[in-house]
């Protein structure tokens, strides 16, 4: 997406060979125009999918993904990252471990909002290292809902994210796919 990579090449500071910060449009400051057009962009890619409900990870997933939600007219799912204070019986949870930021984080998501029919895109900020795209799909899965696609706002492709995800065989469409970052450094792998 022609737009968002101008926005990234304007306002993105690559801290070191690992880490982007995009604070001005997407993971502070939002554009919401810029959100407008990457949900249309999810929206074209995966809309003969049969796609049921949109599915995100708080926080920076939610914006880019209410975006695609609209305009492909189905519900969006936040799934939280607090262990959940209602009963266990009631949430499909799973930890993840985020190598960016060294922590972990319970993924919850209700009972309530998903059922074994859902087919299901999920949406988020960045691909790394994949860890958080499968906590998601395990607690769809546990639902016994489908995952069809994976749409990531930005890819970095020089982590192993992808290439997991798509040994599971899961169709992912990153919107800018970075391969390289440095001092100073944004590549995009060429398409
Ligand atoms: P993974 O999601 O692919 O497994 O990667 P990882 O666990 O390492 O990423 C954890 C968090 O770090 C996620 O945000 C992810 O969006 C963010 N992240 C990863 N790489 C970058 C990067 O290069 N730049 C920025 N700005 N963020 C990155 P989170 O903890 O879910 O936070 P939130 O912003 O969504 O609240």
């Amino acid at each position: 997406m022609n737009l968002l990579k101008r926005r990234i090449l304007q306002e993105g500071i690559a801290l070191n060979q690992n880490v982007l910060k995009v604070d001005s449009f997407l993971n502070h400051q939002v554009d919401p125009k810029l959100m407008y057009e990457m949900g249309k962009a999810f929206k074209d890619y995966f809309e003969n999918c049969g796609i049921t409900k949109v599915v995100t990870i708080e926080s920076s997933g939610i914006a880019p993904a209410v975006m695609t939600a609209i305009q492909m007219n189905i519900p969006m799912i936040i799934l939280k990252k607090q262990k959940s204070k209602i009963l266990s019986g009631e949430v499909y949870q799973k930890t993840v471990y985020s190598f960016t930021k060294n922590v972990d984080y319970e993924l919850t998501l209700s009972k309530k909002y998903i059922c074994k029919d859902d087919k299901v895109l999920i949406i988020d900020d960045f691909l790394a290292y994949g860890e958080a795209a499968l906590g998601a799909i395990s607690v769809i899965e546990q639902a016994g809902a489908n995952v069809l696609g994976i749409g990531i706002v930005i890819e970095k492709s020089f982590q192993p994210g992808r290439k997991i995800l798509e040994d599971k065989g899961y169709n992912i469409y990153s919107l800018a796919k970075i391969s390289k970052l440095g001092e100073g450094i944004i590549e995009f792998v060429e398409e």
